[in-house]
């Protein structure tokens, strides 16, 4: 038998109770032929002018409980880009064995193509045929380009609702795709929760790496998202729960030793590359991976993808016996004010201003997870507090990077963020603490695919205090759908009717506009 062959024995065959070595290899070649090897689907990112990053994962029993998907053994895999949907005119094609240590995962880096056009792929392995999908090669980087449309999704918790969001977004056949993290939810709901659940997991915590990667599995299975990964590459950064709630760089949510932490955050890490349609990383000796990166789209915008978790200094003030994402006040908590701690890590902010110092594309968009802008919770009479787990508990960090907005000059600066389950629209000011002071930034901020968003109210009520945010609502679901032009970017923010309903219906909540040279959004 061919090693192919050979690696489509499912776990299940092999404990099934089998004895006999040949029975249990025609065994395993009987249900090779029928389980279904991609019920994962396809998906595509980290596009280039000639070529992007293609991948599929193969199982036969996704969610089995060694991770591994029901399968053993490398199985090779043959794949496809067309230039054409009908796949008449294949431009590249190749074989690869997905590996049980990737667990069946692959990705093709796919070079030699032309730059600024649609491309489909696909897959084969077991004598059967992935789903075909769409992806986009960037446009050559002198290129003019007169459009680019965007859809930005951030925080996809299975148990809180249906993804028809994702659904909507495939709708709209964006050129491409953010992530901008939470794309799983490490915990499951328990108690109270779990009773409001609207599809429940099924799954434990994850804590390991077959958990993580279970996790990834489900989202797969759902149809929307399929779509949506069929339908433009993307490009995908995380936030914390691909890992664990509010960690911060090496330290857990509450502190503790940072020595079992790191073995379960590589975990987590080592899930979401093989589950995400991105260049090859690995971990290094410091168990560190690295996902940030800059993408060119001609001359009409640059991408700075940010990873505010991995490299993030410890969060404020936990030693005091808090929990991260705490609320505190300068006179309480010292320790956020502190120079020598960073967000971003040191390489990495010295990467991205660099990248903003060279780049001289018309729109200089920084994905990432957290709300950049700021929030002081302000009373009469109060000290102000702030939320340590976002760019608020690393001011010291934040004026870096709104220094080298303000000097580096880099062409319409816009930042997209996710994390706090609202849409925000804010500008970026220069330095965060007087409203008076510059901006140098316009940020947008998605709300989330389903999870459930801060109190309304109370939010609301900081409001007045925070001038720079012009508008917030915590109450709806969705994403932002973005049209960039060389002259004008329009951001949508689009809501769906309802997390219970798996064919939700869309409307536009309110619409933006950024002009060419003045940062800050104006209502369209
Ligand atoms: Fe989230």
């Amino acid at each position: 038998m061919s090693r192919s062959n050979a690696g489509l024995i499912g776990r299940r065959a092999l404990l099934g109770g089998l004895v006999a070595a040949p029975v249990v290899l025609q065994f395993g070649l009987a249900r090779a032929a029928d389980a279904y090897l991609f019920p994962l689907g396809v998906a595509s990112g980290d596009p280039a002018p000639d070529g992007f990053v293609i991948w599929t994962r193969l199982a036969a029993d996704p969610f089995a409980a060694d991770g591994l998907g029901g399968l053993s053994g490398t199985i090779e895999t043959r794949w496809e880009v067309a230039a054409d949907e009908g796949f008449r005119r294949i431009v590249a094609a190749g074989q690869v064995q997905a590996d049980p240590r990737a667990a069946h995962a692959v990705h093709v880096e796919v070079t030699g193509l032309a730059p600024g056009r649609p491309y489909w792929y696909r897959f084969t392995a077991g004598g059967q045929q992935s789903p075909a999908g769409l992806s986009r090669t960037t446009p050559a980087p002198g290129a003019h380009v007169d459009r680019l449309r965007l859809a930005v999704a951030s925080c996809s918790n299975w148990e809180a609702g249906y993804f028809s969001a994702y659904g909507h977004m495939a709708d709209e056949t964006p050129d491409l795709t953010l992530f901008l993290g939470d794309y799983i939810y490490e915990y499951s709901a328990s108690g109270e929760r779990a009773a409001k659940a609207v599809r429940r997991y099924g799954l434990e915590e994850a804590t390991t790496l077959a958990g993580y990667r279970n996790r990834y599995a489900l989202h797969r299975t759902d149809a929307d998202l399929q779509r949506l990964h069929a339908a433009a590459p993307c490009l995908a950064v995380w936030d914390d729960h691909e890992v664990l709630n509010n960690y911060s760089g090496v330290w857990p949510d509450k502190g503790g030793d940072p020595r079992p932490f790191l073995q379960r955050r590589a975990a987590g890490y080592q899930a979401f590359y093989e589950a995400m349609p991105i260049r090859r990383t690995s971990l290094d000796a410091r168990m560190q991976m690295q996902i940030h990166k800059h993408i060119r789209y001609g001359r009409l915008a640059e991408f700075h993808m940010l990873d505010g978790r991995q490299y993030r200094s410890r969060g404020a003030c936990v030693d005091e016996g808090g929990a991260r994402g705490q609320i505190v006040t300068d006179a309480a908590c010292a320790d956020r004010l502190d120079p020598a701690r960073t967000f971003l890590g040191f390489e990495q902010e010295r990467w991205l201003y660099e990248g903003l110092a060279r780049s001289d594309a018309a729109w200089n968009i920084l994905g990432q997870d957290l709300v950049m802008a700021g929030l002081r919770f302000e009373n009469r009479g109060e000290d102000i507090r702030y939320w340590t787990d976002t760019w608020d508990g690393y001011p010291a960090a934040r004026d870096r990077m709104t220094e080298a907005l303000a000097t580096l000059k880099p062409r319409n600066p816009v930042v997209l963020s996710g994390d706090y389950h609202s849409f925000w629209t804010n500008d970026v000011k220069r330095d965060s603490r007087d409203e008076r002071s510059a901006t140098v930034a316009t940020e947008f901020v998605g709300t989330s695919i389903t999870s459930g968003g801060p109190p309304y109210e109370g939010l609301m009520s900081a409001m007045p205090a925070n001038p720079h945010i012009k508008f917030f609502d915590s109450r709806v679901r969705g994403y932002m759908s973005i049209d960039v032009t060389p002259k004008r970017m329009i951001t949508r923010y689009q809501t769906i009717s309802g997390v219970r309903d798996p064919k939700a219906t869309l409307a536009t909540l309110n619409t933006w506009a950024v002009e060419d040279g003045r940062p800050g959004a104006l209502a369209a």
